[in-house]
C-alpha cells in the first residue's frame, strides 16, 4: 500500500474505499445524476478520467458519493466531489473527505483547493470543512444568437457556440451581454488544521 493507498473504514453508512475499474459505470451513473440539479449540469463525462486519489462510496453494490483529488506535489486539488441526490445528509461526502485528508497527511500534502460555482449546498459544504476562499473569476458560455459578438469566423468557420473565461472585475457588463455566466471560485484549506 502507497501513501494514498486503501484503507477500508467500518461504522459508516456507505462503505469508503478505491475506486477500480469495474466500478466505472456505476460511478459515472453517480456523477451525471448528481451534477444534473447543478450549475455544472452539462459537464457531463462518458468516461471516467483517472486521478492520483479516487475514493468512492458504495451502498448496495452501487457507486452513491466519489471523490477525485489530483495530487501533483505539495498542493493537491479535488477534480470531482459528488454524492448521488438520493444519499445526500448522510455525511458520505465529510466522510470522503476525511479519509482524503488521512492520506494526504500522510503523503505531506500541505493544502487542499477546489474549483466551485455558485450552488448553495456545495459551498456550505466547503465552508464548514475549513476551506475559504482564495480567488474567483468568470465563466461564460455565449449561446448561438451571442457568440457572434464575441467569437470571429475565420478559415470558413462559423462559431456556434463558446465557453470563455473573463476577470471577476467584468461581471457586470458579462452579466449584461450573456445570458449564462458563473462566477468560479477556488477555495482553500491547509491538510492538517
Ligand atoms: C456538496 C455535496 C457533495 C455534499 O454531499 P453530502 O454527502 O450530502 O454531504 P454531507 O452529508 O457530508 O454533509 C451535508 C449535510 O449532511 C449533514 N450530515 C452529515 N452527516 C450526517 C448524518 N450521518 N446524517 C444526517 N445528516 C448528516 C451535514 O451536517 C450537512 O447538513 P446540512 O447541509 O443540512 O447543514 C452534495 O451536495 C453534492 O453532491 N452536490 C452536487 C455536486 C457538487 O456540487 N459538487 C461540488 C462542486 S464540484
Amino acid at each position: 500500500m502507497n501513501l494514498l493507498g486503501a484503507r477500508p473504514r467500518a461504522g459508516l453508512p456507505a462503505l469508503i474505499r478505491d475506486y477500480e475499474p469495474t466500478d466505472e459505470p456505476s460511478w459515472l451513473r453517480c456523477r451525471v445524476l448528481g451534477f444534473l440539479a447543478t450549475n455544472y449540469y452539462d459537464d457531463v463525462w462518458q468516461e471516467k478520467r483517472r486521478t492520483d486519489l479516487e475514493l468512492v462510496a458504495l451502498d448496495g453494490g452501487e457507486v452513491v458519493g466519489l471523490l477525485d483529488v489530483s495530487v501533483p506535489g505539495p498542493d493537491a486539488t479535488v477534480d470531482n466531489v459528488v454524492v448521488h441526490p438520493d444519499h445526500r445528509g448522510r455525511g458520505i461526502a465529510t466522510a470522503l473527505l476525511e479519509e482524503a485528508l488521512r492520506r494526504l497527511e500522510r503523503a505531506r500534502v500541505q493544502t487542499l483547493d477546489a474549483w466551485t460555482r455558485e450552488d448553495r449546498p456545495a459551498l456550505a459544504w466547503y465552508a464548514r470543512h475549513g476551506f475559504a476562499e482564495a480567488e474567483r473569476y468568470l465563466h461564460v458560455y455565449a449561446s448561438a444568437d451571442e457568440v457572434g459578438t464575441v467569437v470571429t469566423a475565420r478559415h470558413g468557420l462559423r462559431p456556434a457556440r463558446a465557453f470563455l473565461h473573463a476577470r471577476i472585475e467584468r461581471e457586470a457588463e458579462m452579466r449584461q451581454r450573456f445570458e449564462r455566466v458563473h462566477v468560479c471560485r477556488r477555495l482553500v484549506r491547509p491538510v492538517t488544521r
